[in-house]
């Protein structure tokens, strides 16, 4: 495992994070529906965006979204979207990307941090599954909801 640290999006590592290459299969699940849709009515003020860099290479993105005023409990302190580069993947950045955002939602307040998913061969149930989550339900358009305790 690296030394991986956090950093707020810039002119140059926002073209890096967005141009992250996933292992085949892998790009059905990184936006589910539910976040696709919803996304386009927030406020900047609840997002909470970070690229993981080890050196000076971007090896992953992770945005958080905290929204206290949501009537959806899994909107309230959860992760929108997490992707590691697939080269880099199997080394523990995405466990370190999940830790520094669950802290970030414990300084905020939150006891829990939730996380939507699509189920299906290549997805990351079994990955969130191993950092701690447990499933707690789906959403209408049958993702699955995983939730974490702080
Ligand atoms: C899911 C994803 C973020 C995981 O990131 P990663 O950096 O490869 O994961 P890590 O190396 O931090 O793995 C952490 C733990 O989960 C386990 N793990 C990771 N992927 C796994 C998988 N597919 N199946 C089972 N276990 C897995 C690792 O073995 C590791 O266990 P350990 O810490 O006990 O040794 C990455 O595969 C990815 O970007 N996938 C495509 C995008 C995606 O699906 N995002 C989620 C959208 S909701």
């Amino acid at each position: 495992m690296g030394t991986y640290r956090l950093e707020e999006l810039s002119a140059t590592t926002i073209v890096a994070a967005n141009s992250l290459t996933l292992k085949p299969g892998q790009e059905q699940f990184v936006a589910p529906t539910s976040y696709a849709l919803a996304e386009s009515y927030f406020n900047p003020s609840t997002e909470w965006p970070r690229v993981v860099l080890d050196g000076d290479n971007v090896v992953g993105f992770i945005r958080g979204h905290f929204d206290p005023e949501s009537d959806q409990h899994e909107f309230k302190s959860c992760i929108w979207r997490i992707v590691v580069a697939a080269d880099a993947q199997g080394k523990g950045v995405g466990r370190f990307a999940i830790e520094a955002l669950a802290q970030e939602a414990k300084s905020r307040g939150y006891t829990t941090l939730t996380v939507l998913w699509e189920a299906g061969d290549n997805g990351p149930g079994d990955f969130f599954h191993r950092i701690g989550f447990t499933d707690i339900g789906t959403t209408r358009y049958g993702e699955i909801i995983g939730e974490m305790t702080l």
